[in-house]
């Protein structure tokens, strides 16, 4: 596979290497404070003066009109720097845009999309409960018809950008006796009656990333604020995932190259470095060119409007294990700047983890392979 980018990529890595390695390098220090895990709210509206809130989707839209690659090379640079600011880009645009510019009506795509993808507004994808998590089917949030729409009741958990974010893409139940195809989605705006931000989680890693749970009571959703026909919710959110766990692929893999290269750098300066810090360089080395093919090569496949869904899977699971292995390595192999903060391998460490956590734990995505490959 040709990983050469075009000059349309090459500007776009430029611009996020960029202001990566500046703004976002600044603002690391108050993410990570003791107690605040401030949300990084002046990088966003940075991001969107940046064009960087919709990279993937036309300017008609208020997007930046460039490929799903460039989009993918914007999560993979920043999260070489910040795996927060990652996820943020990540779960707004794969999870909580896109999939209202493929499924959403021309009317929606005008309300929501623009704003979404113009940075004007944050979006939020919300579908985990606590009873439901990898088994997303069992979702029991409900949506009961009344009058000329709909009405929502239930909660969910571990929801990414909630409370920053201004609209949430919510799955909810209308028919319990049809299991995936009794699931349907919903438009949920930050301001509507009923609909509460609750507890914010305090996280391992992540910091300044905005997690938390969402309360629904007595939700009121008319008709043109659900998202495709009724019983289409779970293919949506699958679809969605599809594309999302190529944008969390990423992550890892600038997760995993920040860590390599702080080992690479530990490894040089001793003199007589350990046979085993060696054999962990040079083993990750291959790793984590094998997860960049995986990752870009899902995003080929999805560019090209081809399912992805076996291609992400397996993007994901390597560049998440990759990336564990990696900051593992790092902070082994970084004597006194390696277990101690602030220096960088710690934070890698912990940012990493979730990576084989979250948009489907690495459990499932090796299910999500096999059952693939048996089709
Ligand atoms: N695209 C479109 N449709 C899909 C699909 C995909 N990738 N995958 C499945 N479907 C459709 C199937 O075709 C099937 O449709 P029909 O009924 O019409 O045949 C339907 O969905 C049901 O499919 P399955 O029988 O495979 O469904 P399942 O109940 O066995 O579940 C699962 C499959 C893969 C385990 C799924 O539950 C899953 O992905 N679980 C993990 C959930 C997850 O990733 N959550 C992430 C939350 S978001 C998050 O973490 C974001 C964040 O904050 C960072």
């Amino acid at each position: 596979m040709d990983l050469r980018w075009t000059e349309e990529q090459e500007a776009i890595r430029s611009k996020v290497r960029n202001f990566a390695q500046t703004e976002v390098a600044d603002a690391i220090p108050q993410m990570e404070k003791d107690d605040e895990h401030s949300f990084p709210a002046q990088l966003i509206v940075r991001m969107a003066e940046l064009g960087l809130m919709g990279i993937p989707i036309a300017s008609e839209w208020g997007g930046a009109g460039a490929d799903f690659i460039s989009y993918i090379i914007a999560i993979h640079e920043l999260s070489k720097v910040s795996a927060t600011v990652g996820v943020i880009l990540s779960v707004h645009t794969s999870v909580g845009t896109l999939p209202i510019l493929r499924h959403g009506t021309e009317e929606q795509r005008h309300h929501y999309v623009s704003k979404l993808a113009s940075g004007e507004w944050l979006g939020a994808f919300a579908l985990t409960e606590p009873q439901a998590g990898s088994d997303a089917a069992s979702i029991r949030t409900a949506a009961i018809r009344e009058g000329d729409g709909y009405r929502l009741d239930g909660a969910k958990l571990f929801i990414t950008n909630a409370g920053a974010a201004n609209v949430y893409l919510t799955f909810a139940v209308t028919d319990a006796s049809r299991g995936t195809r009794g699931i349907t989605a919903f438009l949920v705006d930050r301001d509507t009656p009923g609909f509460q931000i609750g507890r914010r989680e305090r996280k391992m890693g992540l910091h300044g990333s905005s997690t938390c749970e969402l309360l629904y009571d007595g939700v009121q959703r008319s008709v043109d604020k659900r998202l495709g026909g009724e019983g289409e919710g779970f293919a949506i959110a699958m679809g969605a995932l599809d594309g999302g766990r190529i944008g969390i692929g990423a992550q890892a893999l600038g997760i995993a190259e920040s860590a390599l290269a702080l080992l690479a750098a530990a490894v040089k300066k001793r003199s007589a470095s350990p046979p085993a810090a060696r054999a962990a360089l040079d083993e990750l080395s291959a790793r984590v060119e094998a997860a960049r093919l995986l990752v870009y090569r899902a995003a080929s496949i999805r560019q090209q409007g081809s399912n992805c869904t076996k291609e992400a899977s397996m993007a994901k699971l390597f560049a998440s294990d990759t990336a564990v292995q990696a900051a593992s390595a790092a902070v082994r192999w970084c004597g006194e700047h390696g277990f101690a903060k602030p220096y960088t391998a710690e934070r890698l460490f912990r940012d990493a983890k979730v990576t084989q956590i979250y948009e489907g734990t690495n459990e499932i995505h090796r299910i999500v392979i096999g059952n693939q490959l048996l089709r």
